[in-house]
């Protein structure tokens, strides 16, 4: 049957009335990609898969929670959505929101996003305001306003958004045939790391699957209050979209990390970076640096030698790379530039 988004492919298992309309871009059904190469490059000899979840409509996981939350806000006769975010979150909540005929409101921190996400909500029609503070401090005020103005939040506070992201672990399972042994992520407020393992609970609950994977998350050593195990006052990362030094989510983290068997670490700007170069030359992958810190988590682990063979590992690409193209231009020399004849391209081309 013809692709209808992540709503009618699983709704038995949301939990949203028979009645809800979907509001959909046609988001999940992403790709699943056998990653032999990059494999072979962090020394792993189990069978690794990516889950790019940048082939969304607006280029995030994203998608699949905003598609169920904003459905269910519509359902509700909601008027109006609001969201702090990083980036990507106000990128799907604006462009979910104009295909319901619903405002957006979107508070960011300020010279702190990525220029890919903010031209999304700008274009989108979002209202935004670029707060001179950062995440957390952006999500407590969301938190505070929605309540006096009666506005649906669709932060992944908002229960739907994580019953929407579980997907993406039934798609996993459902191509696979199974459960994967390991699922490396990054993390930031935590809500997908939680999503997906409710997600594995579910299906291994419903005897579609017979095992759970270890869940394996990763944050920038410069926001990571997981592995510290307190908030971080001043978080502070390259990979801006999991720059969070509170996450909300934060037992729903450490329960997928406890009850799988899993762990939370870090990973420094340096290694996000070159996992994410890694990421793309040797696979053809463009993941944003945010999702390259899962690909540097992989490639830490493996350095260890802690995973047994043969494992089946997914590892979760959570945004595209087109979303913050600077992350690259600041750090790569501009290309060479040359006069428009032959000779002279062929010398700089060293051929
Ligand atoms: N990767 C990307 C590309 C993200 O945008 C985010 C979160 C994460 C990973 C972390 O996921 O928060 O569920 O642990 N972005 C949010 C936003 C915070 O506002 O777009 P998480």
């Amino acid at each position: 049957m013809k692709w209808q988004g992540v709503i009618e492919k699983f709704r038995p298992h949301l939990p949203l009335g028979s009645d809800v309309k979907a509001v959909t871009l046609l988001e999940g059904d992403t790709p699943l990609l056998p990653a032999p190469r990059l494999a072979q490059a962090v020394g792993l000899s189990g069978d690794l898969y990516l889950k790019v979840e940048g082939a969304n409509p607006t280029g995030s996981f994203k998608d699949r929670g905003m598609t169920v939350a904003i459905s269910q806000a519509a359902a509700e006769g909601s008027r109006a959505i609001i969201c702090a975010s990083t980036g990507n979150t106000s990128a799907s909540a604006a462009a979910y929101a104009a295909q319901a005929g619903m405002e957006a409101y979107v508070l960011i921190p300020k010279g702190k996003i990525a220029l890919g996400k903010l031209s999304q909500a700008l274009l989108h029609g979002a209202r935004i305001v670029a707060i001179e503070g950062n995440f957390d401090q952006a999500l407590e005020m969301v938190s505070a306003i929605a309540q006096q103005h009666a506005l649906t939040i669709v932060n992944s506070i908002n229960p739907y958004r994580l019953h929407g992201q579980k997907t993406a672990a039934f798609e996993i399972c459902d191509t696979l045939g199974r459960a994967p042994d390991y699922h490396f992520l990054p993390v930031g407020n935590a809500g997908n790391i939680t999503a997906y393992w409710m997600g594995y609970c579910l299906y291994h609950e419903a005897g579609i699957t017979s095992g759970t994977p270890r869940m394996m998350g990763f944050q920038a050593s410069g926001a990571a209050p997981l592995v510290q195990g307190r908030p971080v006052r001043n978080p502070e990362t390259l990979a801006t979209a999991i720059r969070i030094g509170n996450p909300a989510s934060w037992n729903g983290a450490e329960a997928a990390r406890d009850e799988s068997g899993g762990m939370i670490g870090c990973v420094t700007d340096e290694e996000i970076l070159a996992a994410q170069r890694l990421l793309a030359t040797s696979e053809g992958v463009f993941a944003e640096p945010a999702s390259a810190a899962a690909v540097a988590g992989l490639q830490k682990v493996c350095g260890t030698d802690q995973i047994p063979v043969p494992s089946v590992i997914v590892c979760t690409l959570t945004g595209h790379g087109l979303k913050d193209p600077s992350a690259i231009t600041d750090v790569c020399p501009e290309p060479v530039s040359a006069p428009a004849n032959i000779d002279a391209v062929r010398k700089v081309l060293k051929l």
